[in-house]
């Protein structure tokens, strides 16, 4: 018989504790209410420090907290993983999304060195080190956690141009692929999402453009013609990934794209 009550909604992550790295901007930001919203307590680890403090305070403090944390350098991270531990009891789920693009084309015959090992440095340096000390901290403490990175359509081709940013997008897909076949037997999974361009702040400054100007460059290429991407379609695809709707998915890689690379 009907009570005539609602039954409550089921929040996807209560209970969880999440890191949210290049979560002051973006996809990252996007991610960070969605988690909120879904019962997660998130820090969010950026170096946008004024920006990051806004997006945890609209958040709310008891539910999310901002660190200044530079992925480049190890020990930042290391002391993340520590502060999140130390802070919420545990944690539960890493997404690690910080990344840049270079400013120049960065074709193979102008190719500038320097930009590229900054490019590495935050792309693939930075994600390996959030792998490494997120999974030693649910290895040691017996969870059954969930990591997700950031790679791009652009982790699967070869471009024309940004070959820095090319290269380390495929090199995030080895890194994911690779470390879900080791953490299988801690019961931790791995996968990455792979999006399509989106008009976030990456993008305008890229471009020097405003947002529909950014889109209306992109939207051409898809197969789904009412909409361009948005942040909120990532955050929305890799929610899917850390939580129980996705438990037998590891090693995956979930483009998000609106069917550009069919
Ligand atoms: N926007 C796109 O078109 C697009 C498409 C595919 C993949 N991506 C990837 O999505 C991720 C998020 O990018 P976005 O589009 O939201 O851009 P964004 O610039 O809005 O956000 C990136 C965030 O990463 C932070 N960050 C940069 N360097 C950092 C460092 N050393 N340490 C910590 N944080 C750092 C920035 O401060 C920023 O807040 C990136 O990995 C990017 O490569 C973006």
């Amino acid at each position: 018989m009907a009570s005539g009550l609602a039954s409550p909604v089921l929040k996807k992550l209560e209970g969880k504790v999440a890191i949210i790295t290049g979560g002051a901007s973006g996809i990252g930001e996007a991610t960070a209410y969605l988690f909120a919203e879904q019962g997660a307590r998130v820090v969010i680890a950026d170096i946008q420090d004024e920006l990051g403090q806004n997006v945890a305070k609209s958040i709310g403090y008891q539910r999310c907290k901002y660190i200044h944390c530079d992925v480049t350098d190890e020990n930042q991270v290391k002391s993340l993983v520590d502060f999140t531990v130390k802070t919420f009891g545990q944690l539960d789920i890493l997404f690690s999304n910080a990344g840049i693009i270079s400013n120049s084309d960065q074709d193979v015959l102008t190719l500038d060195i320097s930009q590229l090992d900054r490019l590495f440095a935050v792309n693939v340096r930075g994600m390996a080190a959030c792998v490494k000390h997120a999974a030693r901290s649910m290895v040691e403490n017996g969870v059954k956690g969930n990591i997700v990175c950031t790679s791009s359509v652009a982790g699967k081709t070869g471009g024309k141009k940004r070959t820095d940013y090319f290269m380390s997008k495929n090199a995030v897909v080895a890194l994911v692929k690779s470390a879900s076949k080791q953490l299988g037997e801690f019961g931790i999974r791995v996968n990455c999402v792979s999006p399509y361009a989106i008009a976030t702040p990456l993008m305008t400054k890229l471009y020097n453009k405003g947002v529909e100007e950014v889109e209306k460059i992109y939207q051409p290429f898809t197969s789904l013609k009412e909409k361009a991407l948005k942040a909120k379609d990532v955050a929305n695809a890799v929610l899917f990934l850390v939580s129980d709707d996705s438990s037998f998915v590891t090693g995956h890689d979930l483009i998000v794209d609106g069917g550009f690379s069919i």
